[in-house]
């Protein structure tokens, strides 16, 4: 017979709290980096007019998974998330069905996490005040991930003062408009990627910017013109040149490869990261299947333990 186990969404925010998934994700990332991890890119499925499927597998630390997932940015005005799917995950040494986890929940943490650990690593020491472009789902995990690393206070931007005001309530920080959000020392934006939020007009030297929301090819949350004035980070080159929000800055000739650096590299130390304190810096978050991969296998971990301590107890 063969035992699956389910991880909803209640069971694994239970067990994952934004500190334990921004250490996750930085152990995932590092695990890529060093070439323990494999990840192919992600493989897209249009379904216009409304949004796109994508595939995202990815092996490491003995488990295998698939995280199939959508991106319909207009659901919510339909009453439904922008985000839905499944994650399978199987054993990578006998291809056996170990799991398959809710897809919202790992993908709200492992998003927000990130947005919290490019912050650790890019931005100033001494930056401290957060602003959210955007307050929906993945921006509230952003800034509940950012105030879990002690960034805040902060200023939630959404042209839905509800979910501003709500947001800020939470976490104890203050509504306002797109201008403060953009003043604070590490900006995250996530919002649809229907039109760029940051221009070159925003630009402060000394700011970090996380760039979430445009994680497909025709998304974009800052201008070409900006993107290239600043310091490039990025999660993985192949998925952000191809299908993020620097696919247009690529595309228009303005950066290049060896303009953009992974986040990968900088934590390992072999690339530097921030260039100095009054540079900018800029990290563009596509989403990597190595995120879910880090959460999953916390996940299979903490109920083998849970499976060993009943078998103790009887
Ligand atoms: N990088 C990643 O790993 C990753 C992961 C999940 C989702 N996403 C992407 O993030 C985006 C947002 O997803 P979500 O689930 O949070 O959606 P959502 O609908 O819950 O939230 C989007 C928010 O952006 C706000 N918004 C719209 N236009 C805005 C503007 N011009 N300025 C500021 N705010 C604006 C909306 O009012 C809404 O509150 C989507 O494009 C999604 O594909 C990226």
């Amino acid at each position: 017979m063969v035992e699956i186990a389910l991880f909803d969404r209640e069971t694994i925010l239970h067990a994952i709290s934004p500190a334990r998934a921004i250490e996750l994700v930085r152990d995932g990332f590092i695990r890529f980096a060093r070439g323990e991890w494999a990840m192919p890119p992600k493989s897209y499925l249009d379904a216009p007019p409304n949004g796109d499927f994508r595939a995202m597998p990815a092996r490491g630390a003995g488990l295998a998974i698939l995280k199939w997932v959508t991106s319909f940015p207009h659901n919510p005005a339909r009453g439904l998330p922008v985000v839905d799917g499944v994650i399978c995950v199987s054993d990578a040494e006998t291809g056996a069905m170990r799991a398959l986890a809710d897809v919202q929940a790992v993908t709200a943490l492992r998003t927000g996490a990130v947005a919290a650990v490019a912050a650790q690593e890019l931005a100033r020491e001494e930056a401290r005040t957060a602003g959210i472009v955007g307050c929906g789902v993945h921006g509230s995990w952003a800034a509940r991930c950012l105030a879990a690393a002690e960034y805040g206070p902060g200023v939630c931007y959404d042209p839905d003062p509800e979910r501003a005001g709500s947001l800020a309530g939470e976490l104890g920080w203050e509504a306002g408009s797109l201008d403060e959000a953009l003043a604070c020392d590490v900006v995250t934006c996530v919002t649809p990627g229907d039109e760029p939020v940051v221009t070159t007009g925003s630009l402060r030297g000394g700011m970090h910017l996380s760039m979430l929301g445009a994680d497909a090819a025709g998304k974009a949350e800052a201008e070409v013109e900006a993107i290239a004035r600043c310091a490039v980070f990025c999660d993985e080159w192949e998925q952000a040149s191809h299908g993020g929000e620097l696919t247009a800055a690529v595309e228009a000739g303005r950066i290049e490869r060896d303009d953009v650096t992974e986040l990968g590299a900088v934590m390992t130390g072999d690339a530097p990261g921030r260039p100095g304190d009054d540079a900018i810096t800029l990290f563009d978050s596509t989403g990597l299947a190595i995120q879910d991969l880090a959460l999953c296998l916390a996940l299979v971990e903490d109920s083998a333990r849970r499976a060993r301590a009943r078998t103790i107890s009887l």
